[in-house]
C-alpha cells in the first residue's frame, strides 16, 4: 500500500471560531502564502510556506495557485438534483410550483437512464462551482438514489442523499406507501449508508405529502439507524403552513408534527424555516435539529425573508446550513447564494459580513450536518476538499479589486460579483476533480 502525498501552495482561509459568537476579527484565519500538505485524502499539515516547504518530502507534487484563495469546499445542505431540468420555471409560489412543474419533472426519474444523465450533469455543475459536498433530495424512485451515488462514486465526494417518501397529495405515479417507503428506504440505507463517503438521508418530502402512518415509519427508521441524516421542509410558505394546520389539527404547529414523529434530532435538517415561531425555534434548539437557509429559492418563490440572526441567537441557538434548494433556487454558485443571503439579511436589518458569510457556507454548514470533524475547514486531520477561488475572474471584479485593501473586502467583492467563473479549481478527497483552464481548453477543441 503506497501512501499518496501531494501539496497545494497559495493563499488560504479557514475559521478557527464562530464569528456569530465571538469577535469576528479573531475567527478568520488568512495566510497569504501557505502549504496544504495532503496525505491519503486528508490534510496532514497546513501552515506558512516558509515553515512547511523545507519539510515536504522530496519529489512531492506541489500545485501552486497564484492570485487565488483556497477555501474549504462549499457545502450545499439542501438541494433537489431532479429539479435541475426545471430551474427558472416562471410565475408560481410554492404549492402551485410543486404541482405545475416539480411533480411533472420528477416523474421522468422512474427511468434510471434519465436519472443518471441528470445526476451526471448535476454533479459536474457542483464541481464547477466549488461545491464538494451536498445533502440531496432524489425522487420517490429508489433507482434515482442509486443513479446519483453511482455517478458520484468516481469523484470520491462526500455526498448525503435519500429517496423521497410521499404517500398522499401528489400524483399517483409519484407516491409510495407507508410500508413501501419504509422498505425501500431501509434497502437504500443498507446499500449506501457508510459506503465510500456516502451517507443516507431519511427524506419524507414534507408533512403535507405524508400520512401520519408514513411519518411514523420515517421516525421508526430514524430510531433504527440513529447515525443517518433526516431531511424535510418546514414553514417555507404561508399557504403551506395553513395546509399543515388543517391536515394535523391535533398538533401545536408545524414543528410539533415533526417532533411528535421523532423527526427532530441532531443531523435532521429542514429546508427554509422562514416563518417558524419563537416556540418552534426553541424546539429546534433543544433537539439539535438544523435549518437550511435557501435565499435564492426564498426570493424566487416569493416565500419570505429568513432571519439568520434570529435563528442563530446565542440564547437558544439553532444550527443553520446554507443551501441552494435547486431547482426553486436559481444558482449552483454558493457565492451567488451568499450574495442573496446578504441582501435578505439587509432587509432584515443586519447585514452579513464576508467573515460571517464564508463561515456559514463552510464550517457553519458542516456543523449543521454534524460533519464538523470531517469537512468545512482547512486544518490538520480534515478531509481534503477545497474550492480554489480566483479573486480576479471577470473584468469588473479585476477592476473593483484594485480598490480593495483587505482579505475581508476581497471576499465580500467576490461573493457579491463572483459566480462559477470565479472557481479556478475544485479538489475532492485530495485530488483535483475540476480545473477551469482544462475545461476551457476542452471546449475550444
Ligand atoms: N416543499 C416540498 N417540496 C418542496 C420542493 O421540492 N421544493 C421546495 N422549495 N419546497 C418544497
Ligand atoms: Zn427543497
Amino acid at each position: 500500500f503506497k501512501q499518496v502525498e501531494i501539496a497545494l501552495r497559495g493563499a488560504y482561509i479557514d475559521f478557527k471560531d464562530n464569528p456569530f459568537r465571538n469577535d469576528p476579527s479573531g475567527c478568520l484565519v488568512h495566510e497569504s502564502d501557505a502549504i496544504i500538505w495532503i496525505r491519503d485524502g486528508k490534510v496532514l499539515q497546513v501552515g506558512p510556506a516558509s515553515d512547511l516547504l523545507p519539510q515536504l518530502p522530496e519529489g512531492i507534487p506541489v500545485t501552486h495557485y497564484r492570485d487565488s484563495v483556497i477555501l474549504p469546499g462549499f457545502i450545499d445542505s439542501h438541494v433537489h438534483y431532479p429539479q435541475t431540468p426545471i430551474i427558472g420555471a416562471y410565475g408560481e409560489q410554492l404549492l402551485e410550483w410543486l404541482n405545475n412543474y416539480t411533480f411533472v419533472a420528477e416523474q421522468a426519474f422512474a427511468d434510471k437512464d434519465v436519472a443518471r444523465e441528470v445526476a451526471r450533469f448535476y454533479l459536474r455543475e457542483n464541481l464547477r462551482n466549488g461545491v464538494t459536498s451536498a445533502t440531496v433530495y432524489c425522487t420517490v424512485f429508489p433507482q434515482s438514489v442509486d443513479a446519483l451515488f453511482e455517478e458520484a462514486q468516481p469523484y470520491g465526494m462526500r455526498l448525503m442523499a435519500g429517496k423521497i417518501m410521499m404517500d398522499r397529495n401528489a400524483p399517483a405515479a409519484l407516491t409510495d406507501t407507508a410500508q413501501s417507503g419504509y422498505d425501500q428506504s431501509k434497502q437504500l440505507i443498507e446499500r449506501w449508508h457508510g459506503k465510500d463517503r456516502f451517507e443516507y438521508v431519511i427524506t419524507p418530502r414534507f408533512a403535507p405529502t405524508s400520512t401520519p402512518e408514513q411519518l411514523e415509519a420515517a421516525g421508526a427508521l430514524a430510531r433504527e439507524y440513529p447515525d443517518t441524516l433526516i431531511q424535510s421542509h418546514i414553514s417555507e410558505n404561508k399557504n403551506e403552513i395553513a395546509w399543515v394546520n388543517q391536515l394535523f389539527p391535533q398538533h401545536k404547529g408545524y414543528a410539533d408534527v415533526y417532533r411528535h414523529f421523532g423527526l427532530l434530532r441532531e443531523r435532521a435538517i429542514y429546508g427554509h424555516g422562514i416563518h417558524l415561531t419563537e416556540e418552534e425555534l426553541h424546539l429546534f434548539s433543544e433537539t439539535g435539529a438544523a435549518i437550511a437557509h435557501c435565499p435564492t429559492s426564498n426570493l424566487f418563490l416569493g416565500s419570505g425573508l429568513f432571519n439568520i440572526r434570529t435563528a442563530l441567537d446565542a440564547k437558544r441557538p439553532v444550527h443553520v446550513g446554507l443551501a441552494t434548494d435547486l431547482g426553486a433556487g436559481t444558482s449552483f454558485s454558493l457565492l451567488q447564494t451568499l450574495n442573496e443571503a446578504y441582501k435578505v439579511a439587509q432587509l432584515n436589518g443586519v447585514p452579513l459580513s464576508a467573515t460571517h458569510a464564508f463561515y456559514q457556507a463552510t464550517r457553519g454548514t458542516a456543523e449543521a450536518l454534524g460533519l464538523q470533524d470531517r469537512i468545512g475547514r482547512i486544518a490538520a486531520g480534515m478531509e481534503a476538499d477545497f474550492a480554489v477561488l480566483d479573486l480576479q475572474s471577470t473584468p469588473l471584479i479585476r477592476f473593483r479589486m484594485k480598490y480593495a485593501d483587505s482579505i475581508e473586502e476581497a471576499l465580500f467583492i467576490n461573493m457579491t460579483l463572483g459566480d462559477d467563473r470565479a472557481i479556478r479549481a475544485t479538489w475532492v478527497n485530495g485530488a483535483c476533480v475540476y480545473d477551469r483552464e482544462q475545461d476551457a481548453q476542452q471546449e475550444v477543441r
